[in-house]
């Protein structure tokens, strides 16, 4: 079975049972500060799972294109990857926990479908703690279906409990399915414990909302959430229990393994796990590079590992962008975009590894001078934490570079800056997920519906050459990037701010639409990425001033937003400005006698 034959199985699947198949959102999530990448099919539907009706209705599935780094320590294992492709299937307020299941193992082990013997495969559902009851619907569900009971785990949260990803968002208990990898028929007795089970499929019950307070709140809404892991399910079914053996990585390690004569099985799937995560970052509209902050650093030490691991295994000169290109070519047919960005991903990674190199070049000749100024056979552990910090030279090639001289590295130290240096950045790391999973608090709303206004108004005021190009937004302020050459003046910046505040006192009602992508566009309506639009939807419009493609959510009228403020307008990158504004409470006008 190929990766897209089983793609279009499912979707198919789901189709004949009156699911809108939706396009896979981009790997750069849209108005939300918590997260970096998207991680989950969930995550662009997360204002849908709130209750917001969704243009196509309410049953959807999609694959979806994910980035996950939380787990990067296990890649070159069997099953954990960076980037990877998840099937999914939606209830929002539709079907719920008896239909997904039955769909579900249906889809498995149906003949016409995948056709898994039913004896290969094991559940488990949520065993019930404080917060919320044991599953016996969904442990009903899979008894009817004959599942027996030694084949049937009751598990806590830790285990079977989904979401939120931030602080607060909407989750609630999960039943995993798991397929038997090992040799020979299965034990009778599922052991959740042993690895040759493995997880391929996850259906979640999203009926709490997790509030500001840790409070599980039951949604108006019940809605259900799946996600099933492709690249594992296409492994199993060919009978492989490595996700590196499916057909995405065939041609990379081909070419791979060509320019090394070591068989280091780890090292090789690190190297196309990370150019491969690199290669879909770097190929997403969104525009990403490499860089010391956030998102690019991701991409910049998923590169640098990379070349790292490829010294390791003896590769001789420049070979990420040669591994990257086959990446592009095997997803393009999925994620079409990649056809207008080879060019770019090309040239990012050329010049990421070539920086790497310098750098790389320069530690080691301050190395090598260190060495010859110094005597004795232990370098402090301190130095070599400088030499990470300053130049980026990974531990391993410090080690290397001292071993080939009869050095050693005092660990203790290194181990301790190190922790130290970890702890600092995970503090400042986890600022970013204050705000929880698609933050929707009243905050945000107001600076979405105050960032639709400030692009209508750079349009009027700079020209219909703006477009968005990037917003984050958190509940204390909005982030515009758009694309306009120069420097705004300061008459500019007036001139737009004056609009916004117009069109607030103007006490517009913010609506909105359905309609096709092709009536929203003739009428007018702004939107970006155009790839990602399929079937309906919602378009908002503020009187006739604005009118543009988003999902939401919005206020209900512009009078509610206060007074817009523009902070600071500055360069983001080349042809990129970037404006941050707040909104703040309406003026009070003083009494004064
Ligand atoms: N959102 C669920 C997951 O990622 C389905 O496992």
């Amino acid at each position: 079975m190929t990766t897209q034959e089983l793609i279009d199985k499912y979707l198919e699947f789901f189709r004949q049972r009156q699911h809108a198949v939706i396009p896979s959102a981009s790997l750069v999530p849209e108005n939300d500060p918590s997260v970096l990448f998207t991680t989950a099919g969930m995550h662009p539907l997360v204002p849908y799972l709130l209750g917001q009706p969704h243009p196509q209705g309410g049953r959807l599935a999609n694959v979806q294109q994910c980035v996950r780094t939380g787990d990067i320590d296990e890649v070159g294992d069997n099953t954990h990857l960076t980037f990877f492709e998840m099937l999914g299937n939606w209830s929002l307020g539709d079907y719920f926990k008896r239909e997904a299941i039955m769909w579900s193992w249906e889809f498995l082990t149906g003949r016409e479908w995948l056709g898994i013997p039913s004896e290969r495969l094991a559940v488990s559902v949520f065993a019930g703690d404080n917060d919320a009851p044991l599953d016996e619907e969904s442990k009903a569900a899979w008894k009817a279906l004959g599942v027996p009971e030694q084949r049937l785990r009751a598990l806590p949260k830790a285990d079977n409990w989904w979401g939120p990803a931030g602080q607060t968002g909407p989750c609630g208990p999960d039943t995993e399915m798991f397929y038997w990898t090992g040799e020979g028929a299965p034990p009778q007795v599922f052991e959740p414990a042993d690895k040759r089970w493995v997880e391929i499929w996850n259906d979640v019950f999203m009926q709490y909302r997790k509030t500001e307070t840790g409070a599980f709140e039951p949604l108006a809404q019940q809605n259900v959430d799946t996600g099933m892991g492709v690249e594992r399910t296409v492994a199993v079914l060919n009978h492989r229990t490595d996700v590196y053996s499916t057909d995405t990585f065939v041609p990379a390690l081909k070419l791979l393994t060509s320019r090394t004569a070591k068989n280091d099985e780890r090292g090789l799937r690190i190297v196309v796990d990370h150019l491969r995560a690199a290669a879909m970052i770097l190929g997403d509209p969104a525009g990403v590079v490499p860089s010391n902050v956030e998102r690019g650093y991701v991409l910049r030490r998923l590169i640098r590992r990379a070349v790292r691991y490829g010294r390791l295994l003896g590769i001789q000169g420049m070979f990420t962008a040669e591994i990257g290109a086959t990446f592009v070519s095997a997803f393009q047919l999925r994620y079409p975009w990649l056809k207008n960005t080879a060019g770019f991903v090309r040239e990012q990674f050329n010049a990421e590894e070539e920086r790497f190199l310098a750098t790389i070049e320069r530690g080691t000749k301050k190395l090598e001078r260190r060495l010859k100024n110094g005597s004795g056979t232990v370098f402090p552990g301190l130095e070599a934490f400088d030499l990470l910090q300053t130049y980026g030279f990974p531990l391993e090639l410090t080690e290397e570079i001292l071993r080939e001289r009869g050095w050693t590295v005092e660990r203790e130290s290194f181990t301790s800056a190190f922790r130290q240096h970890q702890q600092l950045s995970r503090t400042a790391t986890a600022g970013r997920f204050r705000s929880g999973l698609a933050d929707t608090s009243a905050e945000t709303t107001k600076l979405h519906t105050a960032t639709h206004l400030l692009h209508a108004a750079l349009r009027k005021v700079l020209g219909e050459h703006v477009q968005q190009k990037g917003s984050n937004i958190t509940p204390e302020r909005l982030r515009f990037d758009f694309s306009h050459t120069s420097k705004m003046t300061s008459d500019e910046l007036k001139r737009v701010e004056a609009m916004v505040n117009e069109q607030i006192g103007r006490a517009l009602t913010v609506s909105r639409d359905e309609m096709s992508p092709e009536q929203a566009k003739q009428g007018g309506a702004l939107g970006f990425f155009g790839h990602k639009y399929a079937g309906m939807v919602s378009v908002y419009t503020m009187g006739n001033f604005s009118k543009e493609i988003c999902t939401g959510p919005h206020v209900q009228n512009t009078s509610e937003l206060g007074s817009f403020r523009i902070l600071k307008e500055e360069a983001s990158s080349a042809g990129i400005r970037r404006i941050k504004a707040v909104v703040l409470p309406p003026q009070r006008t003083a009494n004064v006698a």
